[in-house]
């Protein structure tokens, strides 16, 4: 993606693929004043709000849920489809209309986004009430930005690599589940996929940060943390060490950290040795999100996933004879340029042997400047919503029977916190990833307990305490 073309703003781009250390910068000049932050999107932008939160702390800000209340307001936004777009898009009339109440708040916009040079350049033309657009490798720097900020449009994001930063605060929304970025990026360029080009080439963390992190985190006290990358198996890579995802899962697992997950694999590099790692130790959970995106080899192909219906189907055969009681979701896309019915049963029929245990779907998302938006296409919007409807109906059925093997079981839960519907209950989560709502007192918070399955919902399930 190029450099968008901006006239005043100030950008920076190619930063050299690096490791530093972040400058914090501490500063009571926003005491008691308040910001608003809004978070759209996956894991990973969960996960950088949540260094956003940081940083506007340490400049003396304070959250506040109520948009009207804020002297800075942050929105940390999503590109992966148009829908997320059009949220942003609604938000920011609502924030204009504020400003010009207000005009003293000051507004930033990072995330995918902001990496987008269409978005940007609609930003400096339709809405210059945005004071700072930030990108997805230089959040660390959003403090000095609205430090600095008198009031101009200030832009800044890079157009390709970034560094990998190492020290840098997050205030987490958990106390007892975290996250951790082990990579940044993505170098698989599926074709109908922007995050390539809004979160740059993969860049791995080094082990030994993020095994200190993980210790630093049980010493802490958390139960469970998540390792966080677009494509997991492609961990170490960009290395040239003596590393890769199976090592690393190992060296985790080693920390003796309760619980260890992972988000996403990608069927094309998830090797025999991570299969391994994961069935051997007792704190890897057995779970794991692979997205299928299709099951049909012509579409497979046209979206350059690198694997097979077959090859899909056989990896799944070996996560379900070697890991106990493995549960497996996955991402689907109907409607890619041209899907045919024939295309779409292959999606079917990966679907009714794998019998998923959940799964998203989506309709497919043509993105500006991804190869698969200059495909032509002869599949209406309204096939495409039928064919998501009949997906979905199946794969509501699987995840369904998936929470009713589950009945008259004891299971391990974390529990997390107080069930928002119920105020007697608290939920968490099984080692396989279902929720549960759980008759049981307070204070097992944060604790590990045993809960036997009384119902099945089609979301969540039911427990008590055993
Ligand atoms: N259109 C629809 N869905 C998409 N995804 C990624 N890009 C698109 C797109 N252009 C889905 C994929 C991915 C998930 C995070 O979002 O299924 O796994
Ligand atoms: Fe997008 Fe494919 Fe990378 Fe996933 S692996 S982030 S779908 S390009």
């Amino acid at each position: 993606m190029n450099v968008p073309d901006l006239k005043k703003a100030k950008i920076r781009t190619n930063k050299p693929s690096l490791y530093k250390d972040v400058l914090k910068i501490n500063s009571d000049i926003f005491k008691g004043q308040k910001y608003f932050l809004k978070t759209y999107g996956c894991q990973m932008n969960v996960h950088d709000s949540e260094q956003i939160r940081a940083i506007l702390e340490n400049l003396g800000l304070e959250e506040t849920e109520i948009m009207e209340e804020a002297r800075v307001i942050v929105l940390n936004t999503c590109a992966i489809r148009e829908n997320a777009h059009d949220k942003v898009f609604g938000y920011l009339g609502r924030i204009k209309h504020l400003k010009k109440e207000h005009p003293d708040i000051i507004v930033a916009l990072g995330g995918c986004m902001s990496q987008e040079e269409s978005v940007v350049n609609e930003i400096i033309k339709r809405h210059p009430y945005i004071n700072i657009v930030f990108g997805t490798h230089n959040i660390h720097e959003l403090g000095n930005l609205i430090l600095n900020n008198h009031k101009d449009q200030d832009i800044e994001v890079y157009s390709e690599e970034g560094c990998v930063y190492e020290g840098m605060d997050y205030q987490r929304d958990s106390k007892i589940t975290a996250w951790v970025n082990i990579m940044y990026g993505c170098d698989k360029f599926c074709t109908y996929c922007i995050v390539p080009y809004t979160r740059g080439k993969e860049r791995s963390r080094k082990m030994e940060e993020i095994i200190k992190e993980v210790n630093l985190l049980k010493e802490e006290g958390y139960q469970e943390v998540t390792l966080l990358g677009q494509n997991v198996n492609a961990y170490g890579n960009d290395l040239n060490l003596n590393y890769n995802f199976a090592t690393l899962l190992e060296e985790v697992a080693k920390t003796n950290i309760p619980r260890i997950r992972f988000v996403t694999s990608h069927p094309w590099n998830f090797t025999s040795e991570m299969i391994d790692i994961i069935s051997k130790y007792d704190n890897i959970m057995p779970y794991i999100h692979l997205p299928l995106q299709s099951g049909s080899n012509r579409i497979l192909k046209l979206m350059g996933r690198r694997y097979t219906k077959e090859e899909y189907l056989d990896l799944v055969s070996k996560l379900k004879s070697k890991i106990k009681d493995v549960m497996i979701t996955t991402d689907i896309i109907v409607g890619f340029p041209n899907e045919t019915e024939q295309d779409f049963q292959d999606t079917l029929d990966v679907v009714n042997k794998v019998k998923y245990d959940g799964a998203y779907t989506f309709i497919y998302s043509p993105r500006e400047g991804t190869p698969a938006s200059k495909m032509p296409d002869n599949v209406t919007l309204e096939e495409k919503e039928k064919r998501l409807q009949r997906l979905n109906e199946i794969i509501n059925q699987y995840s369904k029977e998936s929470n009713e093997r589950l009945i008259g079981k004891v299971e391990e839960v974390l529990i997390l916190g107080e069930s928002e519907k119920d105020l007697n209950k608290v939920y968490g989560y099984t080692k396989g990833m279902k929720l549960v709502n759980v008759e049981a007192k307070k204070d097992v918070i944060g604790k590990t307990i045993n809960v036997l399955i009384t119902d099945a919902k089609s979301f969540s399930l039911d427990g008590k305490e055993n």
